[in-house]
């Protein structure tokens, strides 16, 4: 148990890494958390710092993503490779390995979320979302990809395009008939995503969401 929290604490610290915080803090000496969305996610350094800096965090957030998935895959079983415990006494390797980087899947989604860097604020965990869902299993993050780029297109709501491919997410996973614990792991990601837009569907329903490049919401 120690190596599993170890594991998912370093997946935690690797998804509380600031990229947007830093984005406004170093190029225009603001806190992002007190403009536009409040959200330290690409959307809104987009809208409140400028294009390449927004591309930049995009990109570095997913790789939060992708770098945690792929640091479990690695990690524990190394950790059980090493360890002197007897293998009957430990569970079968084949079957915790997926639960294990399933559980640190979650754990970077709510260190983008909730920073230890940010007083527990950030972002909405979309994009690192996108990250661990393309580590995991490359058909459901592409999936997942191509539904928030034909709702992106259409209706030009970052919100509403997140919230979509995050339902995506949930259905390939389910249709393409992944192990237990990633079906489990995208399920628990994807309510965990769309709670963290609850300002935004209420802007939705309001009919007040900005579409991209349109402005700013009210404060949340
Ligand atoms: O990934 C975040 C996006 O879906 C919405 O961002 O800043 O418009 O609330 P924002």
């Amino acid at each position: 148990w120690i190596a599993g929290a170890v594991g998912l604490a370093i997946a935690y610290l690797l998804g509380s890494v600031p990229s947007g915080y830093l984005a406004g803090r170093l190029l225009q000496g603001i806190d992002i958390r007190e403009h536009g969305s409040k959200s330290t996610g690409a959307t809104n350094v987009l809208r409140t710092v400028g294009k390449w800096p927004a591309l930049a965090v995009l990109v570095g957030d997913v790789l939060k993503g992708v770098a945690a998935i792929v640091f479990a895959r690695w990690f524990y079983p190394w950790c059980y490779a090493i360890s002197s415990i007897a293998p009957p006494t430990v569970p079968d390797l084949q079957t915790l390995v997926p639960w294990t980087v399933g559980l640190a899947g979650l754990a970077v989604l709510l260190g983008h979320g909730r920073s230890i860097w940010l007083n527990f604020t950030g972002g909405k965990s979309a994009a690192t979302g996108l990250g661990v869902l393309l580590a995991l299993s490359w058909p459901v993050g592409l999936g997942a990809a191509a539904a928030f780029a034909v709702t992106l297109a259409l209706f030009r709501i970052v919100s509403l395009s997140s919230m979509l491919a995050t339902l995506t997410a949930v259905a390939f996973v389910c249709g393409l008939e992944q192990p237990l614990p990633y079906r489990l792991l995208v399920i628990a990601g994807s309510l965990y995503v769309i709670l963290r837009h609850r300002a935004n569907i209420q802007r939705l329903l309001a009919g007040t969401e900005p579409r991209l490049g349109s402005g700013s919401p009210g404060s949340e």
